[in-house]
């Protein structure tokens, strides 16, 4: 599955938006003055964000929009939507830090009264 960028006056960014790079998991990511770091990864081919924290299965953005967290990554130390976050030169994205582990419960369930 590839994604491309929409065409401009379609939502698309504009032919003269500057471009810029970024870094994702330490390779150069192309973007568009504008756009979203998801938006860049995804035209940039990246299809794994983060994975499931209980079954490990790959994550991508689904909502585009902020609704659903499943876009969230690393960004420069801090984890972001990767939808709702604007790129800028030099951002630095890291994939798979998106949720943290989750704890296996160690605890019983107390019995019932
Ligand atoms: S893709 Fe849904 S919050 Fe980013």
């Amino acid at each position: 599955m590839t994604f491309t960028r929409l065409p401009e006056g379609r939502g698309g960014p504009s032919a003269d938006a500057p471009t810029l790079s970024i870094e994702v998991d330490g390779r150069a990511v192309e973007a568009r003055a504008g756009e979203s770091v998801a938006v860049a990864m995804l035209a940039a081919g990246v299809l794994r964000f983060r994975t499931a924290p209980a079954s490990g299965a790959p994550r991508a953005p689904f909502c585009m929009m902020g609704a659903c967290y499943e876009c969230l990554v690393e960004i420069d130390g801090r984890r972001q939507q990767a939808c709702m976050t604007p790129v800028a030169a030099g951002l630095r994205v890291v994939t798979g830090q998106g949720l943290p582990a989750l704890r296996r419960a160690d605890t019983a369930v107390p019995p019932r009264p």
